[in-house]
């Protein structure tokens, strides 16, 4: 675990705005920032950071915290692998000790980890095999020489070999301890039907090893290294609690450095396109691994650069497939350029039959913008039928339409006007239908995602003033009374000397009666911080002592409470009155609190008494009284919650 100390070093020394301006383009409103939320697609910006507590908060997908948190999400690291990620980076001295931690998260944290550990294992053995054992030696090495890989790229991509045998790895594996099922979970083995028996994924294949942006090593494809009837060419690992395929592109980890310096990423789909042009000397390339672009994939190309050059492989066919995953890219806000080979080549084979230098010049001189490229493409074939003609202008200009920069559309719509030779007036008709349309589209897609803040809004206000004066569950009401700590702690209760947050203590303490507890994390855990703090300080946390607190549950919760009723817009604000005046109606509220804490109570003492009449060793007579007694107190606290919402 690591030292509560170091983690309040951390959220003080990385500014929660720092560390998300890397990854997100933040612009200030206010003491806060906006930016487009880089956990989900969107085009209106729901992302919210306030750098006085520490937190970032999405109002769209709803993920949120402090630095750590943060950093967690976005590098899919665990809590400790993210802390000393950015103690790293911040240069401080992490203290861990080896305390376990109780956090829920923890049985996923570890399997994590112990995947993490069995995928590093692999690839030491994949490359033993290549480099040191006899087989792969004389098997596989000569494989990637004669297609012209030195050394120094097969060290570099940490390629490897799988022997040819059912078992090799899988028994390797066992020997140094690790179970059938890390293995099977880490897709590195199978199990047969027939007997149970278990047998390598990998076998007599040349590996290349899927590393993250981060540097771990997520899963593996396998290369045939000849032609074996029906077996597929590559052999890749199944998707697992490290790898999602949508998420990955080949060689960021090793390229990302390469394509910020230089600004701009040639995006292919092979693994050994990818290894060529880097041995080259052109090292700002990424692979998509043969399938069509993911918006996934995109976020993560955006955080190293916006301009993105397309290699297509020299088949016509294969182009036009990759059309439609190229408006993914526009829609990002992408510059997307295109080099088109000639046919029957990949970047592979055509920078080995160019060489590295005349490879760089076809680079230099043959890219050309991506609506330009599809105009062209498309109208080539379609220019002796005007019907077909039409369709493919609209496809186009639908691709224009994606681009939001003005002078950008405006070059665009001219050189499409030249080459597809219809009236630029026509054009412009046509592409404000467009816009109109898409435009339409967007505001339905706000509204919607108005309207379910608007329902969430609603949801917090229900849980103080139920009108069906319903009991709300436990899990609520503890939420409800952490939340009144949380926002209000510190004020006093009506006109009494005590504060909500004296109150609250006292209430939970004395109420032998109702004997509530609280059972829900991270309630439980917020409430012993509360504790703790007004035992050294007689009064409540201030608001950034929760966002910034050590424990990721908390600060978490922080994040949720005080980002909420300042990203609600005005309209919200004045259709529900309640929120905005949640403010002065706290002490009300409070008593809402309690009396339904006292009426679910009740409830359960109801029930208690009620399985009593059919137990023979029970005295009806009593029991019944009791019953009568608890029934009247119910209809009291019903009457008076039914008042204090009559009031509101
Ligand atoms: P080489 O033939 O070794 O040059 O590889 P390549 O990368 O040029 O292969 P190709 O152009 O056929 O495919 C491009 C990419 O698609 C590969 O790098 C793989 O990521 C993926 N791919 C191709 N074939 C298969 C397959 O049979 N299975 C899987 N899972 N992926 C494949
Ligand atoms: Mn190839």
């Amino acid at each position: 675990m690591i030292d509560p100390s170091s983690i309040n070093q951390i959220v003080d020394l990385a500014h929660i705005e720092d560390v998300v301006g890397e990854y997100v383009n933040l612009k200030r409103s206010g003491s806060r920032y906006k930016g487009n939320c880089p956990f989900h697609d969107e085009k209106t910006p729901s992302f919210v950071v306030t750098p006085g507590m520490g937190i970032y908060k999405c109002f769209g997908c709803q993920k949120g915290g402090n630095v750590i948190q943060f950093v967690m999400d976005i590098e899919n690291l665990s809590f400790t692998e993210s802390a000393r990620f950015l103690a790293k980076k911040y240069g401080i001295d992490l203290i861990e000790t080896n305390i376990g931690n109780s956090d829920a998260s923890m049985e996923q944290q570890r399997e994590k980890e112990s995947l993490q550990a069995l995928n590093d294992f692999a690839l030491s053995f994949f490359q033993d095999q290549l480099i040191q054992a006899e087989e792969g030696r004389t098997m596989a090495l000569p494989y990637f020489r004669e297609r012209g890989y030195t050394q120094k790229s097969i060290d570099f991509w940490k390629v490897g070999y799988s022997p040819a045998s059912w078992t090799a790895f899988y028994n390797h594996a066992k020997s140094k301890g690790y179970s059938d099922e890390v293995l099977l979970k880490a897709g590195l083995i199978k199990q047969r039907d027939k007997d149970g028996g278990f047998y390598d994924l990998f076998r007599n294949r040349v590996i290349f090893p899927l590393v993250a942006v981060n540097g771990k090593v997520i899963g593996f494809a396998g290369r045939v290294m000849s032609k074996v009837d029906k077996a597929p060419k590559y052999v890749n690992s199944p998707e697992t609690l490290l790898y999602k395929k949508s998420d990955f592109l080949y060689a960021l980890s090793q390229s990302k450095s390469e394509i910020r310096k230089n600004d701009k990423v040639y995006l292919m789909e092979g693994y050994t396109d990818v290894m060529t042009l880097q041995q080259a000397g052109i090292g700002n390339v990424a692979a998509s691994s043969g399938t069509a672009l993911t918006p996934g994939q995109i976020r993560i190309v955006k955080r190293f650069t916006s301009n993105v050059s397309v290699i297509y492989d020299g088949d016509i066919a294969g182009m036009k497939a990759s059309l439609r995953g190229i408006d993914l890219l526009l829609e990002q806000d992408l510059n997307v350029r295109v080099i088109p080979l000639p046919e029957g080549q990949d970047p592979d084979s055509y920078c080995k039959e160019l060489g590295s230098e005349g490879f760089q010049e076809y680079l230099k001189h043959n890219e050309q913008n991506f609506i330009v490229f599809k105009a062209e493409l498309l109208l080539t074939e379609a220019s002796n039928d005007p019907l077909r003609k039409s369709e493919v202008v609209s496809d186009i200009l639908g691709s224009l339409s994606l681009i939001n920069d003005k002078i950008k559309r405006e070059i665009l719509l001219q050189e499409l006007q030249s080459i597809c030779d219809i009236p630029i007036q026509t054009l412009y008709t046509e592409l404000g239908k467009i816009d109109r349309k898409n435009r339409q589209k967007d505001s339905e897609k706000n509204i919607s995602q108005e309207l379910s803040l608007l329902k969430q809004a609603e949801a917090t206000i229900n849980e103080f003033s139920d009108p069906n004066t319903e009991v709300l569950s436990d899990v609520h009401q503890e939420r409800a009374l952490i939340r009144m700590i949380m926002l209000h702690g510190n004020k006093p209760v009506g006109t009494e000397e005590l504060t909500i947050t004296e109150f609250i203590l006292q209430e939970l303490d004395d109420d032998a009666n109702a004997s509530f507890q609280l059972m829900h994390e991270p309630y439980t855990l917020i409430l012993e911080f509360v504790k703790l703090y007004y035992s050294n300080n007689q009064c409540a946390p201030e608001a950034v002592d929760f966002a910034k607190h050590s424990n990721p549950a908390i600060s978490k919760f922080a994040a949720e409470i005080y980002s909420t009723e300042h990203t609600l817009s005005s309209a919200f604000i004045d259709n529900l009155i309640s929120v905005k005046t949640e403010d002065d109606n706290y002490p009300k509220e409070l008593i809402d609190i309690f009396l339904n804490l006292r009426r679910t109570k009740i409830e359960e003492m109801i029930l208690e008494e009620q399985k009593k009449l059919v137990d023979p060793e029970e005295n009806d007579s009593e029991v019944l009284q009791v019953l009568d007694y608890l029934i009247i107190l119910r209809k009291q606290i019903a009457d008076q919650i039914g008042a204090v919402t009559a009031r509101l």
